[in-house]
């Protein structure tokens, strides 16, 4: 069977993609952000995932308004990154594993979440940024299977959803007949606003709170209403409904997990930035 080795979530701030094409990550600025990656790399380097499962949400690029999946996978041999208006680099494409995409799609709906299959994907900075900062190499040299979860447009679906679903992707790779590794990401928050009245927004308290439970008490976020996350963390906070997703596909239980390396920094643009690498132990 497939091995799952682990989780690493990060957040996804379009200019991270601006420093990283520029080199700037040992400008004073950019520095205690950028620190955060290289033991979390070093952990990669040693454990050589071959395959990147990954619950982003897409903001516009490929889902808008008209079209929103709550749950949206993608089963394409290949996906392309394009321009989202952030005057960011548009990357080259990203390999996918279809192979892994179709036995998620076939377990998922077998666990009854009936999600959206894509065999075309466009994947936004919320994708691409975060494998360029685990995996800075010119190719990056894991297959992927991008996970979308809409966190852009009302009604978005619950913690206790997303971690149900986290859990089911979890049982979907554990059951995969393959000896591949791999490895689940999430990507998004952690506290921000980027518009409206609270505009700049930030929660460290609630943040580190969050961080701290994933550790050893994942459910802790569950315990939320939708609408309590937006207060609690801002409008775009809730993307932290990756990390969860990340957090439900490993062991239950803070003794089924190992934190290799965390990070918390405030603020990259308006955001406040998390990064934290989880080893599966049992
Ligand atoms: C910012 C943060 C995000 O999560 C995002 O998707 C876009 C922009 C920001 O802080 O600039
Ligand atoms: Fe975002």
């Amino acid at each position: 069977m497939a091995k799952l080795i682990g989780g690493l979530a990060t957040s996804h701030i379009p200019s991270i993609g601006n420093a990283i094409a520029k080199g700037l990550q040992q400008d004073p600025y950019w520095k205690p952000f950028f620190d955060g990656f290289p033991p979390i790399r070093a952990w990669l380097e040693e454990q050589k995932p071959d395959v990147a499962v990954v619950f982003y949400n897409d903001h516009g690029l490929n889902f808008f308004l008209d079209k929103m999946p709550t749950f949206a996978v993608g089963a394409a041999a290949e996906y392309h990154n394009a321009d989202e208006g952030w005057g960011i680099p548009t990357l080259p494409p990203h390999r996918g594993s279809p192979e892994l995409s179709w036995h998620i799609i076939n377990s998922l709906i077998d666990q009854e979440f009936d999600v959206v299959t894509c065999q075309e994907m466009l994947v936004d900075h919320a994708f691409t940024v975060p494998l360029k900062l685990f995996w800075p190499q010119e190719a990056c040299p894991v297959l992927t299977v991008p996970i979308c979860i809409n966190t852009v447009q009302f009604p978005l679906p619950s913690a206790k959803r997303v971690y149900a679903l986290g859990k089911a992707v979890g049982a979907a790779i554990q059951s995969w007949k393959s000896e591949q590794k791999v490895v689940v990401l999430g990507t998004g928050g952690l506290s921000h606003q980027l518009d409206g009245e609270r505009a700049g927004f930030i929660n460290k308290d609630f943040d580190l709170k969050f961080m701290q439970s994933l550790q050893s008490n994942p459910e802790w976020a569950t315990q939320y209403s939708i609408h309590e996350l937006v207060e609690k963390t801002g409008t775009q906070g809730v993307e932290l409904l990756m990390w969860l997703a990340m957090r439900g596909a490993l062991s239950t239980g803070g003794s089924g997990v190992r934190t290799v390396h965390s990070n918390y920094h405030i603020p990259i643009s308006n955001t406040a930035t998390g990064v934290m690498a989880l080893e599966q132990v049992d």
